[in-house]
This record gives structure tokens, sequence and C-alpha cells, in this order.
């Protein structure tokens, strides 16, 4: 496929490694990211991993004079949204940023869109869409429940494109519900390492590992599932870059709007992740036994079936691969490379 494709938060977690797929796929990409949430060497990385250099502009996507510049610098054939603030816990705390950046965000994009005539939109939705789910796996057509400002965010942004595109036949969204992302790029150049002491199961594993957080606190092992602790579908991030691939060139061959979970369809537990992150590093990573933490459900995973029907998507990669991918990766970032 061919194509000039604008990834918003093309720098964070997510957006870094579908550009590489993008690239890879043979499109040509161009970069919005504020930087609040990526590393400023991205670009450069990038551009090592490809041998492409990639247009990268630093904009808020709020700031709709800065998007609309960007725009008629660039013709654009689609774009993919990732630029949105993604902590549940911050969410509760902080409602009224997370409505502005991630809905507030989205309109901003929509209207720049619309005046340039850009009509098709892959937008990074998330499980958290489906609450605490009734039906396992989860498909997508499962009900929809906001049990946080975050998931409130995903829901309505769901919502506006619906309504955007019941109005007007030219628009086509490709809506990816993803499930846990975990792991990094096989060069071990890119992947994810928060500034802040992380939230989410991997990167915290990721920093016990190198010793600069004590140890894990497993968050309940009470819970109906086979060792007690949280089961999630863990996704690796070069899968779900391929998704976002396919999605792509999907709106891009059709024209015509699509929904899809992006996930495994398998669960791990809590307790399965950290033994293989200690494979992973080559030491058993010492954990306590804390309390559940509010809002977890006790099992979670993705029917994955309708994206490899429609879609032609499969995700392959196991833990095992996502543990030592993100490990390698923290080893070189560790080393200064
Ligand atoms: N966990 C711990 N200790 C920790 C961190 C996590 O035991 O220090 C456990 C959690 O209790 C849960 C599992 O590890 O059982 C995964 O937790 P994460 O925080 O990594 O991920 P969540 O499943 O809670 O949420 C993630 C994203 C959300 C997204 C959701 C969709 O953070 O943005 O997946 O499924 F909405």
């Amino acid at each position: 496929m061919s194509g000039r494709i604008l990834l918003t938060g093309g720098a964070g977690y997510i957006g870094s490694h579908t550009a590489i797929a993008l690239i890879e796929a043979g499109y040509d990409v161009v970069i919005l990211d504020d930087f609040s949430n990526a590393r400023p060497d991205v670009p450069d990385r990038l551009e090592m991993i490809t041998g492409r250099s990639v247009p990268c502009h630093r904009c808020d996507i709020r700031d709709a004079a800065g998007v609309a510049a960007i725009f008629a610098r660039h013709r654009f054939d689609a774009v993919v949204h990732f630029a949105a603030k993604k902590a549940v816990g911050e969410s509760m705390e902080r409602p009224l940023d997370y409505i502005n950046v991630n809905c507030g965000g989205l309109l901003t994009l929509l209207g720049a869109m619309q005046r340039a005539g850009v009509f098709r939109l892959v937008f990074s939705s998330s499980a958290t869409v489906y609450g605490l789910p009734k039906v396992l796996p989860v498909p997508e057509d499962a009900p929809l429940v906001a049990e946080s400002t975050y998931a409130w965010t995903k829901l309505a942004s769901e919502q506006i494109l619906a309504q955007a595109a019941a109005a007007d036949p030219r628009w086509a969204f490709g809506i990816l519900r993803y499930f846990n992302p975990a792991g990094a790029h096989g060069s071990g150049l890119i992947g994810e390492d928060p500034r802040d002491i992380p939230n989410n199961l991997m990167p915290y594993l990721a920093r016990v590992a190198t010793g600069e957080l004590a140890r894990l606190e497993v968050f309940g092992d009470d819970y109906n599932t086979p060792d007690g602790t949280g089961v999630r579908d863990y996704i690796h991030v070069e899968d779900l870059a391929a998704g976002h691939r396919l999605s792509l060139d999907d709106l891009i061959a059709t024209d015509r709007g699509h929904l899809f979970n992006l996930g495994t369809g398998k669960g791990t537990s809590v307790l399965e992740m950290l033994r293989a992150y200690s494979r992973a590093c080559g030491r058993d990573l010492p954990y306590v036994i804390g309390p559940r933490r509010a809002g977890d459900v006790d099992i979670y995973y993705a029917d994955p079936a309708k994206a490899e029907r429609e879609l032609g998507f499969r995700a392959t990669r196991t833990p095992e691969e996502m543990c030592a991918s993100s490990w390698a990766f923290i080893l070189r970032r560790r080393n200064g490379s």
C-alpha cells in the first residue's frame, strides 16, 4: 500500500511501533506529537530502524491552528489518532483534563481533517469500554459501560465518530479496541519506559527487574482465576502495530468504516507474567501480595475472531516474547544505547 499517513501521538509507545509497521508496508509517515509522554529521541530512532527520515511536528492536538498548519503542509491520505491521555487512576482525579485532551483533541483533529478533505481515520480505542465484562471472551457487541473517566472519553469518542459518519458518508473510521499492549520493538531501540512510577504491570515489572523498584505488589490473589491473580489479554505491541496497518489498508481499499478488538484471545495472570519476566531477565523478581486495586476485574480477554475473519489479523507473539523484548529494550536504554 502507499499513501501519506499522519500519526498523531506517533512518538508515543503504540504510535512509534505503528510508524515502523506502516513505513515497512510502504507508507509515508508524518508524526504530530507534543512529547508530553514521549522521548525526544524517538524520531531519530525511527530513522535508525527504518532508514527513512520521519517528518515530526511538535504540536498539541488541541491547537487548531497548529494542526491546520500540518494539514496545509502535507497532503494526507489518512490519519491514525493515538494522541490522548491514558492513565485510568489519573482520569478520575482530573476528569476535565481527560475530556479536554481526549475528546477536545479528537474534535480539533476531525475539524482539520474535514477542512483538508481527509476522511479516513483509524482511532485508538480501548477494551476499557466494556467495563466489567459479563461474557468471555469479550466480543465487539458486548455491552459498553464507562467505569472511569478515561473509559468515558473513549466511549464518547467512539460516539462522536458514529455521529459524524451518520451525517456524512465520506467519513471512514477504523475503531480499534486494544486489550493490554506489552513488549517492545525487536531492535531494542523503542519501547515503553514511562517517566513516572508506572501504573501498568509490564513497565512496573521492568523497573523491578532493573532494581529501580524493590518489588512488584500483586494487587490481590483472591480473584476467581486459576492462581487467584488478575488475568488479562496481553498483546505484543508489534502485533498491535500490524493491526493498525491492516485497518488502514482496509480503510484505504474500501472507504468503509469498521470496529475491531485487537487482542490474542488468551489470558495470562499477574503471577504468570511475573514468572515470564523473571525468565527474561534471569532472576526471580521479588513480589508481595497486596490488596485488590479499586476498579480491577478478575479476568478479561478478547474475542479476536472478527478481526481475524474480516481483517486477516492474528496476534501470535507470546508473553515470553513480550517480556524478552521489553527487557532487551530496557537494558539498552539503561546502557545509554
Ligand atoms: N497489577 C498488579 N500490580 C501492579 C500493576 C498491575 O498486580 O503494580 C495487575 C492488575 O491488578 C491487573 C494486571 O496487573 O490484574 C494488569 O494491570 P494493568 O494496570 O497493567 O492493566 P489494566 O488491565 O488494569 O488496564 C489496561 C490499561 C487500560 C486499558 C485496559 C484495557 O491500563 O488503559 O488495560 O483492557 F483500558
